[in-house]
């Protein structure tokens, strides 16, 4: 892409494909508001807009003093003369490699200082935003759109910036230059000029369209490529290597397609450049050469003229392209302050794991709760749902997929507040409580545990990221983990997750309980912690649930009826509402009840296999 680009546009950044915004009145204000996160560094900040206009100013001093130089040779006015032009000019470079310098290593110390700013920020923000934000987008795509913006936000200050204020300087001090050196010249430049570069500027950004397409329709056919090795057992299982060589292969044809019609364009394009550009150039050059012969100005000032129209001519070219890129930079602003501006939850940064202001023993109470979720307004999953969990019980919900069972949990979690009713702890308002709170005495097993890319002892100490090594084999051993975690090589210190090895679905489960162990809850949510378990497993993680269940209210939620017949009371759900309750003897007494149906079907089943 970046070699389709009009050659004139120097300087500036690699083309990214971030969406332009209109610049106007609203979305500067926008823009605006980020100017406080360049305040802290203010100071060098504008020592650096400084020192550009210094390296600007003086590099138009140099066409000048070469054209002197020339002169001073051309005209015989001694070899001393010569040399003080000399000196002065290499004064003049060594002034500018300076400010130069100065200016380069302040502006990439604000934009950096002032982006990790931006960025911490940000994050803070991601992390702290409620579920329903995340529900209503896809997660990979927000984070690679946000870094790109971020990215974008940066190079604008230690680019574009920068060159948008350099350009301006010299176009209007080149000009002024030129007009000093020759008006009639200065005309005649002006008049070809602009009309060359805007057809270049346009031609080259057609280019670029081209080449944007035919690196999408890349990036299409690296979609394949990634699905493909990313399911390459279904490929394979599927006998599907040749269809999918066939569609890899119309793929790229495609992209051939559009590379081949951009190098046409491309080669016109640089006959233009070569023809057209060079042309005008040999025209001014020899109308200049007229002008000397004339006598009306001196080689050395001819010199200078061309020197100082080459600047003129690449700083008109340099504005389209800085002009999208500050239109992107106003977009990627655009988008990262409404991120910043979405509201999230109760938590502060102060607040730590395991810092309880408020105790929960564990009674739990869901009355008459409603709920549907923000992003599915219309079906509501809960309608009028109330139960009583007392302090140190464990209560079994059940119910078909979809019922609505996960869906108390994260109500218990306050991922979502409910539409109306209450839900208290020890006859307290969940409301009451900070999130803080809450999430610090309640622990979760979920069906699929999610281990994050480290050790095992990383994994397990994300429940109490402070605890000791005694603490954290104890907790491995209660959940019947030790044992496993021992028979790897490097024991605790395994690394699992992406680049680390595979655990399988129990051993997951049995690290998510000693996790949970670690945490040391007053209260369990088991999200089917056994669905997916051969009955060896099952069993050790049974006898780590039984352990990890003692002295807690615990709510348990199966689908698999046998591994609930020891709970205390028995919720069957059913339509957004409690259907029953009871002990499983209770249940299966009631003749006409969903849970005897249930449990008779599973019986059957079990039978059947
Ligand atoms: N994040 C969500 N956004 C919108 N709707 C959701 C969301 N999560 C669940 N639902 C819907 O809410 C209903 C209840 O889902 P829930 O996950 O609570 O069921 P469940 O009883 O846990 O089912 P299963 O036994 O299959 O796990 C379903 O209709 C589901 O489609
Ligand atoms: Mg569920």
């Amino acid at each position: 892409m970046a070699k389709g680009r009009a050659q004139l546009n120097s300087g500036s950044k690699q083309e990214t494909d971030l969406p332009k915004a209109k610049i106007n009145k609203q979305s500067l204000k926008k823009v605006i508001t980020l100017v406080k996160y360049l305040k802290p560094y203010r100071v060098k900040f504008f020592l650096g807009i400084f020192f550009l206009i210094l390296t600007a100013l003086t590099s138009l001093a140099f066409p000048r003093a070469m054209g002197n130089l020339i002169d001073a040779a051309n005209l015989s006015k001694g070899l001393s003369n010569i040399n003080t032009i000399a000196i002065v000019l290499l004064g003049i470079l060594f002034f500018q490699a300076i400010t130069t310098f100065l200016k380069v290593i302040w502006f990439v110390e604000v934009a950096e200082r002032s982006l990790a700013d931006l960025r911490k920020d940000t994050y803070f923000k991601l992390v702290t935003l409620p579920m329903t934000f995340f529900a209503q987008r896809r997660v990979g795509e927000l984070n690679s759109r946000i870094s790109a913006d971020l990215s974008q936000i940066q190079d604008s200050i230690t680019i574009t910036i920068a060159e948008l204020l350099r350009q301006i300087i010299t176009l209007i001090g080149g000009i002024i230059a030129l007009s000093l050196v020759s008006v009639k010249l200065t005309l005649m430049m002006l008049a070809i000029f602009p009309v060359l570069i805007g057809v270049a500027v346009v031609f080259g950004k057609y280019i670029r369209g081209i080449a944007r397409k035919s690196q999408d329709q890349l990036a299409e056919s690296n979609v394949i490529v990634e699905e493909t090795l990313q399911g390459i057992s279904n490929v394979k299982a599927f006998v599907n290597e040749a269809y999918e060589t066939l569609r890899y292969k119309k793929s790229m044809n495609e992209v051939i397609k559009y590379a081949l019609k951009g190098a046409k364009f491309r080669g016109a394009f640089s006959a233009f450049i070569i023809f057209c550009l060079f042309g005008s150039i040999v025209i001014v050059v020899w109308y200049g050469s007229t002008l000397v012969q004339k006598g009306d100005i001196t080689v050395g000032e001819l010199t200078t003229f061309i020197l100082y129209a080459t600047y003129v001519g690449a700083a008109m070219g340099s504005f389209a392209d800085l002009y999208s890129q500050l239109q992107k930079t106003v977009g990627a602003t655009e988008r990262v302050i409404e991120l910043l501006d979405e509201k999230n939850e109760d938590i502060s940064l102060d607040v730590r794991q395991g810092i309880i202001d408020k105790k929960i023993n564990g009674k739990i109470e869901f009355n008459n709760i409603q709920f549907a979720y923000p992003t599915r307004i219309e079906i509501e999953v809960l309608k009028g749902l109330s139960f009583t969990a007392n302090i140190g019980e464990k209560v079994a919900i059940v119910g078909q997929s979809g019922a609505g069972k996960s869906t108390i949990a994260s109500l218990l979690l306050r991922f979502y507040t409910p539409d109306s009713g209450s839900i208290t702890f020890d006859d307290v308002n969940a409301a009451e409580y900070s999130l803080s709170d809450i999430r610090n005495q309640i622990a979760i097993v979920p069906q699929d545990v999610l281990l994050f890319g480290g050790s095992i002892r990383e994994n397990i100490c994300y429940g109490k990221i402070d605890a000791s090594n005694d603490e954290l084999i104890t907790a491995a051993r209660q959940a019947n983990a030790h044992d496993f975690i021992m028979s790897f090589p490097e024991g605790y210190e395994t690394v699992v997750g992406e680049r680390g090895i595979k655990l399988s679905g129990g051993q997951r489960q049995r690290i998510a309980i000693a996790r949970a162990l670690l945490k040391n809850p007053a209260i369990l949510i088991l999200d089917e912690a056994t669905s997916s378990l051969d009955s060896e497993s099952e069993r050790l993680v049974q006898e780590a649930l039984q352990i990890l269940m003692s002295g807690r209210t615990s709510i348990i939620i199966a689908h698999r009826l046998s591994t609930i017949r020891e709970a205390d009371q028995i919720i069957v759900i059913d339509e957004g509402i409690v259907k029953e309750t009871g002990t499983h003897q209770e249940l299966m007494n009631n003749e006409s009840g969903l849970y005897r149906y249930l449990s008779q079907l599973q019986l059957q089943e079990t039978i059947a296999e």
